[in-house]
């Protein structure tokens, strides 16, 4: 089996997912990298799985992909995701199913996916993307379905954390606040930077830096890493 770290990280194309690849290819980790639109580029350790990630054979589809290519899965970041804040009564049927077959389908199918040869191999890392709002809710920015989806990919961490603590798999979540991304809609940084304490928008790399870290610490498990400039912590 070879010995070279391999890591598949959805939402690749751009934002977060991105700022990932660059970071795990930076720490010598081939790639398997998923979005719907993403095509491969010139780098040969990057290899990527166009799909909705939502769909179980996307999720097939990528971990055979990684087995085939590079023969193992060390880490899964579940990164993939979408936002949509509105009023709690103005959310439409198709709104919370694109949120949750995104968010909620696209952690289950893949998640279940890697367990196996994370087992075979004697260990992996999951690390899930979730959301500060889950733990403090603002009042100017109404996103149940953002709650709903990523805080029970956060309640899941600390369950499947338990689940496999004995068996080497280590389960985490990231926690970001702003992240100045297309995902914001074009929200200025200096816009983002007035919901942070810090009132400092926060970067693909702040995110990238925080699941570094728990990619590296070989007693986490469990964990929310919060990056978001003291927004959870109060006001
Ligand atoms: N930016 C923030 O302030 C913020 C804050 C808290 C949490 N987050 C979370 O961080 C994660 C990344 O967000 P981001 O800001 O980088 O967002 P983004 O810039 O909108 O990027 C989202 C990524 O997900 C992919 N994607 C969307 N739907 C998909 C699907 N059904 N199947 C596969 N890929 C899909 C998109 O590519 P395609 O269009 O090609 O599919 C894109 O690569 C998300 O889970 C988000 O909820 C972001």
């Amino acid at each position: 089996m070879s010995e070279q770290r391999v890591a598949i990280i959805t939402g690749a194309s751009q934002g977060i997912g991105e700022s990932l690849v660059a970071a795990y290819r930076k720490i010598g980790y081939a790639v398997v990298a998923n979005s719907r639109s993403i095509r491969s580029g010139d780098d040969p350790e990057v290899v990527a799985v166009p799909g909705d990630v939502a769909d179980p054979a996307t999720a097939a589809e990528i971990v055979k992909t990684a087995l085939d290519r590079f023969g193992r899965v060390d880490t899964l970041v579940n990164n993939a995701g979408v936002f949509i804040a509105k009023p709690f009564t103005d959310y439409t049927p198709d709104d919370y199913a694109v949120v949750l077959n995104t968010n909620v389908a696209g952690f289950f199918h893949l998640t279940q996916r890697v367990i196996e040869p994370m087992l075979r191999q004697g260990g992996g890392h999951i690390v899930s993307i979730t959301t500060t709002l889950v733990e403090s809710a603002r009042s100017d920015t109404p996103s149940v379905l953002a709650s709903l989806s990523k805080g029970g990919i956060a309640a899941a961490t600390k369950s499947l954390a338990i689940e496999y603590a004995d068996r080497g798999i280590r389960v985490n979540a990231v926690s970001p606040g702003l992240i100045d991304t297309p995902l914001l809609g074009g929200a200025t940084p200096e816009q983002i930077a007035e919901f942070h304490p810090m009132k400092r928008a926060g970067t693909v790399e702040d995110v990238a830096h925080g699941v570094i870290y728990l990619e590296q610490a070989p007693l986490v498990t469990g964990e929310f890493l919060h990056i978001d400039g003291g927004q959870s912590a109060g006001r």
